[in-house]
């Protein structure tokens, strides 16, 4: 990923640093890349207090995006987590403001990237082991091997991950301005980026992420990146509360016109299709459910409470009258099963008493007849056993002895 090699040290800057720095389609070395989508307005602003990113304005290249109270909150809550988000649109030239907080944590960085295809790049980029600095850098055609573009800056007042502050890019062909909190903390010439050549000159997206610098397989990156991270403290969260991007253009696209990268070489159409913004054309109306709760005036929302109270409520009230009916059923059917049970023990005894009575009266009449002495141990074969009642239907045990009787010999 590019953000780890941009994010290399001034130290330990390996040559292969560079080999991971790419882009889908480099125009500086391949022809016909195809033409970048602008972004067309000169005010696009999205509050992440009251919207969602729209697919069709923001790619989450990685993660998930949670939004909270007080924005979108870009999490890293295990090893192997670090969300990121770049624009569909790209901007030639103008203004990146973000209002955002830092992530804490030993290794953790939190990052602002503007990034063009041929690799012209601007960072904010904070170390959670460093609660009171920031450091901007940029790099012009991914060219990494000039060792003084990376600067530190205090931020003053509340640290950076303590509360929000107003990190702003403000981008033109001759210089770029970054401010923090309306104060300029940088200003980086034309002219002094390596006589323009690492100049960042070409359209660009804007990529918001945190990444575990901590765990880089380079030992240079870990140690910017303040060493290891310790993952039993996590949650670490960069929180982005809004954006506001604004283009020096208004062409709806930007083609690459040869392979100079200079800023002269693109080319800017007003007749492609111009991106599909949320809202009006700026603002976007992609709400979470809390958001949308938020949103609501105090008014509906006690509506909104009192009719869920109501339906709660009714809810209740049926629950109980069926319990109870369920109850006052139970007992009822309870009563009938006992009496039931009673009635048919009382039947059975009297139906057992019955046998009895029938079978020495068997006995008595084949004592009577002579039956040969080995019959008389086989008694049992003249009476049948119980068997289906005539009538059908009931159950032995269901009265049936007493509607039918059982048929006996
Ligand atoms: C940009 O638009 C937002 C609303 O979408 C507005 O509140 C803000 O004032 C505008 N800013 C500029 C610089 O035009
Ligand atoms: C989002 O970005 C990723 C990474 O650059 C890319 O592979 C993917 O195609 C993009 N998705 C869309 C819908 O553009
Ligand atoms: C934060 O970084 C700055 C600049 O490198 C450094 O002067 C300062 O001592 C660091 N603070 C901490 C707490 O590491
Ligand atoms: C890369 O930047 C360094 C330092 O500014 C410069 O000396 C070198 O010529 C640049 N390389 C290219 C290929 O532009
Ligand atoms: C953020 O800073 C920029 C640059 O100073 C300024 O134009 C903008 O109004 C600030 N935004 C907010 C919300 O204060
Ligand atoms: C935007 O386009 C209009 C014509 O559609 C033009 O008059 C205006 O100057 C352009 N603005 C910029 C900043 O290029």
């Amino acid at each position: 990923m590019h953000l780890l090699t941009t994010a290399l040290p001034l130290l330990a800057l390996a040559g292969s640093a560079l080999a991971q720095t790419f882009s889908d389609c480099d125009p500086t070395k391949v022809g016909n890349c195809p033409p970048n989508q602008a972004l067309g307005v000169d005010n696009y602003t999205i509050d992440f207090t009251q919207n969602m990113m729209s697919k069709d304005v923001w790619n989450v290249t990685t993660g998930a995006i949670d939004y909270k109270d007080d924005g979108a909150t870009f999490r890293i809550g295990a090893k192997g987590e670090q969300p990121l988000v770049k624009t569909r649109f790209y901007i030639f030239f103008g203004q990146v403001e973000v209002i955002m907080k830092a992530a804490p944590g030993q290794g953790i960085v939190s990052s602002i990237v503007l990034q063009s295809d041929d690799l012209d790049e601007v960072d904010w980029e904070w170390i959670g082991g460093n609660s009171t600095y920031v450091q901007t850098n940029y790099f012009g055609k991914g060219n990494t091997t000039s060792f003084d573009r990376a600067a530190w800056h205090e931020v003053t007042g509340p640290d950076t991950q303590e509360d929000f502050h107003n990190y702003t890019l403000d981008w033109s062909k001759e210089k770029l301005d970054f401010y923090i909190d309306g104060k300029v903390i940088r200003t980086l010439k034309y002219e002094d980026a390596n006589g323009g050549k690492n100049y960042p000159q070409t359209p660009s997206d804007v990529r918001l992420g945190i990444w575990p610098g901590g765990d880089s397989a380079s030992e240079g990156t870990r140690d910017w990146a303040g060493g290891e991270i310790d993952y039993s403290k996590v949650p670490f969260d960069m929180v982005v509360k809004s954006v506001r991007v604004s283009d020096a253009s208004n062409a709806t696209e930007y083609v690459w016109g040869d392979r100079t990268g200079d800023w002269q070489s693109i080319q800017l159409k007003t007749d492609a299709k111009a991106i599909k913004l949320d809202g009006e054309n700026s603002q976007s109306t992609t709400q979470s459910v809390q958001q949308k709760w938020n949103g609501l005036s105090q008014t509906a929302k006690i509506a909104i409470i009192a009719s869920v109270c109501g339906v709660l409520g009714l809810g209740a009230a049926v629950f109980i009258f069926c319990c109870f009916k369920q109850r006052r059923l139970g007992k009822h059917e309870r009563l009938i099963e006992d009496a039931k049970f009673e009635k048919n023990q009382s039947e059975l005894m009297a139906y057992r008493a019955d046998m009895a009575r029938q079978r020495s009266e068997k006995l008595a009449q084949a004592q009577t007849y002579a039956v040969p002495a080995g019959h008389v141990g086989n008694i049992g074969a003249y009476i049948q056993p119980p068997r289906t009642p005539v009538n059908g239907g009931a159950s032995p045990l269901m009265g049936g002895y007493q509607q039918g009787g059982y048929q006996r010999y």
